[in-house]
């Protein structure tokens, strides 16, 4: 019989087996998936295996110091924080075509990583999340011909540019058995239960061109969305949520002003694994609540949509 416990204990097994006493670099990114492999490792290895943390300014609001405290202060684990926000949005200045977006991210991280990869000495692994259906979704799409619908943002390329190994310990693993096997290798609820946060981050939910200026908007919007799925027990229903802001301007009233600012939309899907998803059926009440909070909380936004449309045809990201 088959369980988390055992799939753990195997999975370590075969990390020793497969490492030795080698170093091993993990990219950190935050979310659920690395910070599972990277805890399963640490398990196995110890002080063998280092954190890489690129924080390329598109997180969301309180992020980055929560990975922190997390993995440095909590686990222990040794891990490099690189605060490298200005490169990523000063390349960014300009671009707006989400490939290219996707593509820049994906590049400037490679680099990024491989810089502060070379300062730990005689690694020969790199260690990622990856997950049974990023093996798949990166080959066919709906069971069609093999078709690319976005470049996703991975370090795919880097362990041959960077002549090391993969360790890629969840590669079996659907997204439900991930946080299973979290669980069972301690890792807090809150963090395990978190939804699922692209690579490229928030700038695939700002369409068009990024500033800090929408940045900072957008992360506020989310912030109070979130709020509200968490107040109302929501959370734990739903695969993923968050703002995307919209590059769009509206007129509205407040008070007795004319206002001229950004619109948003929210966005909350259900899914098993990412792959088709259905727009979460949230309750005029609760839509029309949010609303409200964002505009009355969010200066720069004056006007909140929702997002009803399933995958497919929409994807869940906007970008
Ligand atoms: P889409 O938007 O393609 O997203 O329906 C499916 C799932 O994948 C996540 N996603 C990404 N995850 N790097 C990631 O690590 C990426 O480039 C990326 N693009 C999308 C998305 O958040 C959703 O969970």
């Amino acid at each position: 019989d088959w369980t988390m416990a055992a799939y753990r204990d195997e999975a370590i097994r075969q990390i020793r087996e497969e490492v030795g006493d080698a170093k091993v670099i993990c990219g950190l990114s935050g979310g659920v998936d690395s910070s599972v492999a990277a805890v399963l490792i640490h398990e196995a290895i110890g002080d063998q295996l280092t954190c890489v943390f690129v924080d390329h300014g598109l997180l969301r609001q309180g992020e980055a110091d929560e990975v922190v405290a997390m993995f440095r202060d909590h686990y222990n684990i040794p891990l490099i924080h690189a605060d490298e926000r200005d490169l990523f949005l000063g390349e960014l200045t300009g671009v707006s075509d989400p490939e290219v977006k996707r593509k820049t991210i994906g590049r400037l991280f490679i680099d990024v990583f491989q810089k502060h990869a070379n300062d730990i000495d005689g690694a020969s692994f790199l260690a990622q999340g990856t997950l049974y259906p990023d093996v798949i979704e990166s080959v066919s799409f709906a069971g069609g011909p093999s078709v690319t619908i976005k470049s996703h943002h991975n370090v795919g390329g880097l362990p041959e540019k960077m002549g090391l190994k993969l360790v890629e310990p969840l590669r079996e693993l659907f997204k439900d058995e991930v946080r299973a096997l979290g669980r069972e290798l301690g890792l807090p609820q809150s963090f395990i239960g978190r939804h699922p946060f692209p690579g490229p981050g928030l700038a695939i939910r700002c369409p068009g061109e990024i500033t800090p200026e929408k940045l900072e908007i957008l992360r506020k919007a989310d912030a109070v969305f979130i709020d509200q799925i968490r107040r109302h027990g929501l959370y734990d229903e739903i695969w993923q949520a968050f703002v995307a802001l919209l590059p769009v301007r509206t007129v509205g009233v407040m008070g007795d002003g004319r206002t001229y600012d950004y619109a948003c939309a929210m966005r909350a899907v259900t899914s098993v694994d990412g792959m088709t998803a259905d727009y979460y059926p949230f309750s005029h009440d609760f839509l029309g609540e949010t609303a409200t909070r964002i505009i009355n909380e969010v200066r720069g936004i004056n006007r909140v949509t929702y997002d009803v449309t399933s995958k497919p045809p929409g994807t869940i990201e906007w970008e």
